[in-house]
């Protein structure tokens, strides 16, 4: 190979590198001391004629001179372009901050919430240390009455007293106090929801929590009727759980409304069939269970119908205790679980889920 073809595919390939890699391939494939081109360029001066001799060896080693200079220069270039260790590359993609959000079940507060708002509810809330008077002898529950068995109360070890009322000797069991509370202060007519927790003497288990959430409502005036509770909680329960799900009243026993009624909806799961669903795990968590459940639907235990609240029309005891006139005004009453709302809604099978703050579990529901 001759000097000026040398030079010329020196040229092209320089062209051609784009990195330092390339270009200390470069010093290689020319200038490595065995096999670089250059370098066998040199050798073969050694073994030209004599005459040639000179000219050959300095045109030669001028190449080498040029190929080094440019390789140098090159490389100097390119480590100058080269980012500091320490630099902040710009173009990386960001990383997104980790962004919190609402509980599950405080996000079905705030729907049920919006929803009553909506039908022009006030909202109101109450203590959850509660007296007797308001949590059960107001309601038509006097000392003794069997239906304070109801509801495993969790009393005092010794009472709290407050400001305002008498001492508090119990966690209250039910929100249902609130309509005692509100009915004293103000006169009607009444529509109000009063959201809040509730305490009950029970274990742990899948459906059960010694603390929980109630949304109780109540609906006074003059010509309130059972019609105005069928329209309002079939319109709330079409609301939470879509208008093709069916809707039923259960009489029901409840000793601060006459009549009481049990509303239920028809079972999400089976369709309202009472049929296994295909997906049975959606419903029963353990084996043994989903087996038993096999015959038909396990969330509605075969019925077709799950209960979702319990309401009637408020009980002229009621209104004597707080000083309504029973016979100018009527009304009705409901008190709804919040976690109750959330299993049926979300398919959940362990109201436990909803307080163990897993984020694995709690990042699942959009509302
Ligand atoms: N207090 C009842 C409970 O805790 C729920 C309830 C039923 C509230 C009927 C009401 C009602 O206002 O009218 O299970």
């Amino acid at each position: 190979m001759n000097v000026a073809s040398l030079q010329q595919q020196f040229t092209s390939d320089l062209a051609g590198a784009a990195s330092e890699a390339d270009l200390r391939a470069l010093r290689d494939k020319y200038l490595a001391r065995k096999g670089g081109l250059v370098s066998n360029l040199l050798k073969d001066v050694a073994s030209a004629p004599a005459e040639q001799r000179p000219v050959l060896g300095r045109q030669a080693n001028e190449l080498k001179q040029h190929i080094d200079t440019q390789l140098t220069e090159r490389l100097a270039q390119a480590a100058a372009r080269k980012p500091a260790a320490d630099a902040i590359d710009v173009t990386l993609a960001g990383r997104a901050p980790f962004i919190g959000h609402r509980h599950p079940l405080t996000l079905l507060r705030d729907r049920i919430e919006s929803f009553f708002l909506r039908q022009g509810f006030l909202i109101v809330e109450g203590p959850e240390l509660e007296d007797d008077y308001h949590n059960f002898e107001a309601l038509n529950m006097p000392a003794e009455h069997p239906a304070r068995d109801m509801q495993d109360t969790l009393y005092l070890a010794s009472p709290v007293t407050s400001a305002v009322g008498s001492p508090a000797t119990l966690l209250r069991t039910h929100t249902s106090g609130m309509q005692v509370r509100y009915m004293e202060r103000f006169p009607p007519p009444v529509r109000l929801i009063a959201p809040g927790r509730v305490y009950r003497r029970d274990n742990l288990d899948l459906t059960h929590t010694p603390m929980f959430t109630q949304v109780e409502g109540l609906v006074v005036g003059e010509n309130v009727t059972l019609a105005d509770l069928k329209g309002t909680l079939e319109t709330f329960a079409h609301d939470l759980f879509g208008p093709e799900r069916r809707t039923r009243f259960r009489p029901s026993f409840f000793p601060y409304t006459e009549p009481s009624g049990e509303l239920d909806i028809s079972c999400g799961v089976c369709g309202g069939t009472g049929r296994a669903p295909a997906d049975a795990r959606s419903v029963s968590p353990k084996p043994a269970e989903r087996q038993a459940g096999e015959g038909g639907c396990a969330m509605c235990k075969q019925t077709g119908w799950v209960e979702v609240l319990g309401s009637g029309m408020v009980h002229p005891a009621v209104f004597e205790a707080v000083g309504y006139d029973p016979e100018r005004y009527t009304g009705f009453a409901f008190g709804v679980g919040i976690e109750r709302l959330a299993l049926l809604k979300w398919g959940v099978e362990d109201i436990r889920l909803f307080y163990e703050n897993d984020l694995r579990f709690l990042e699942q529901f959009p509302l």
